[in-house]
């Protein structure tokens, strides 16, 4: 059993302040008020957050969808009362069995299932996916490094890539997008990149060897031939992006597509098809964070970070990166 750690110490008898609701829903439901520092039980750390970010699976938290999700955050009411499910800080002290970590490392961490990190503090257990962040590896980078760039891994992860090959992402400037353009020409890929006419400059400075606007032009028409078609912001579907396959070729989106599609293609493509849909179900969270530390490290990666807000305007943040039209990460910063 847990025991309570560290009861008399001073810095747990204060308040903080953290973004909660009660039931799900819009923005509105948000509230940011002051509530008792969480002490840390015998197996969890104290984290002193200095970044964390508003993502599009905070907004799915946030509104209880797709109604599947609640299975794991809360059926009827959200289990969490504070959102959040990435943070970077800095440990401020450890419960009685805590053997991972010490108080002052640099750390980050993610759960797509919710660890109230919209919060100046959090008590996070020591099992979670957390990783020491590299010396020169600023908080608010290290944290843009984790949602997306997790889901982009377990886009890769189920594929056999080897340089050479061609690739086409849509939606290159989203999070899961802009993590998928670099990785694929850290592997050697050749990578064509769709996003719109604002930002097609910052789309090819991640590495994108072609760019195409997707106001103009219908990537879907594109006379080349892909090895894999990424579609990172689940606007397209496998019926109009199977044209753009080699015979082999693999097709992956971030999203259901009509009618759940993407869920039974990768069964029927299997047995029926020359060209196959794969359903990327994200898995292995420490793994991912694992690998994004080596990148960070040795300066092969760097997280696209769009607009900064303060834990007061939590709000604001969650109606933009809601919007579908954020660049890359919003970061919430202490
Ligand atoms: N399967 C999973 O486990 C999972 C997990 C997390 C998220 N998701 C889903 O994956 C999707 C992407 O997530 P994300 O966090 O990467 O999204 P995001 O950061 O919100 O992506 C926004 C970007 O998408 C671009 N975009 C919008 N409409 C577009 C279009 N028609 N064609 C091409 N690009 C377009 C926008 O850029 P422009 O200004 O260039 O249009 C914007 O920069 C979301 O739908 C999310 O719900 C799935």
């Amino acid at each position: 059993m847990d025991a309570p750690a560290m009861e008399n110490n001073p810095t747990f008898s204060g308040s903080m302040k953290a973004a909660v609701r009660s039931e799900y829903g819009l923005a509105d439901v948000l509230s940011v008020r002051e509530v008792p520092i969480p002490a840390p039980k015998a197996h969890e750390i104290l984290v002193k957050i200095h970044a964390t970010t508003v993502s599009r699976t905070d907004c799915a938290m946030l509104t209880g969808t797709p109604f599947v999700y609640r299975l794991f955050i809360g059926l009827w009411k959200p289990k969490q009362a504070t959102t959040g499910t990435d943070f970077a800080g800095e440990i401020e002290a450890i419960g009685s069995e805590v053997t991972a970590f010490k108080a002052g490392d640099r750390v980050w961490g993610f759960n797509d299932n919710g660890l109230s990190t919209h919060a100046r503090y959090a008590a996070i257990s020591e099992r979670e996916a957390i990783e020491i962040i590299p010396e020169n590896i600023p908080y608010q980078v290290a944290v843009a490094s984790a949602e997306g760039a997790h889901y982009a891994l377990n886009f890769l992860n189920k594929v056999r890539l080897e340089a050479g090959q061609r690739a086409l992402v849509n939606g290159a400037t989203g999070a899961i997008g802009s993590v998928l353009v670099q990785l694929l020409k850290h592997k050697g890929l050749y990578v064509t990149a769709v996003c719109a006419t604002p930002n097609m400059e910052q789309v090819r400075a991640l590495g994108a060897d072609m760019v195409i606007d997707y106001t103009r032009q219908d990537f879907t028409r594109e006379a080349g031939q892909y090895h894999f078609v990424f579609d990172a912001v689940g606007k397209s579907t496998f019926g109009k992006c199977k044209p753009l396959l080699y015979p082999g070729g693999v097709y992956i989106s971030s999203e259901l597509g009509p009618y759940a599609q993407n869920l039974f293609l990768p069964l029927l493509t299997r047995v029926f098809s020359d060209k196959r849909v794969v359903f990327p179900v994200p898995v292995n969270v420490k793994q991912s964070l694992q690998t994004m530390r080596k990148l960070l490290g040795n300066g092969q990666f760097r997280p696209l970070i769009d607009r900064e807000y303060a834990l007061e305007d939590i709000r604001e943040a969650f109606r933009y990166a809601a919007s579908g039209q954020k660049i890359g990460n919003v970061v919430v910063r202490f």
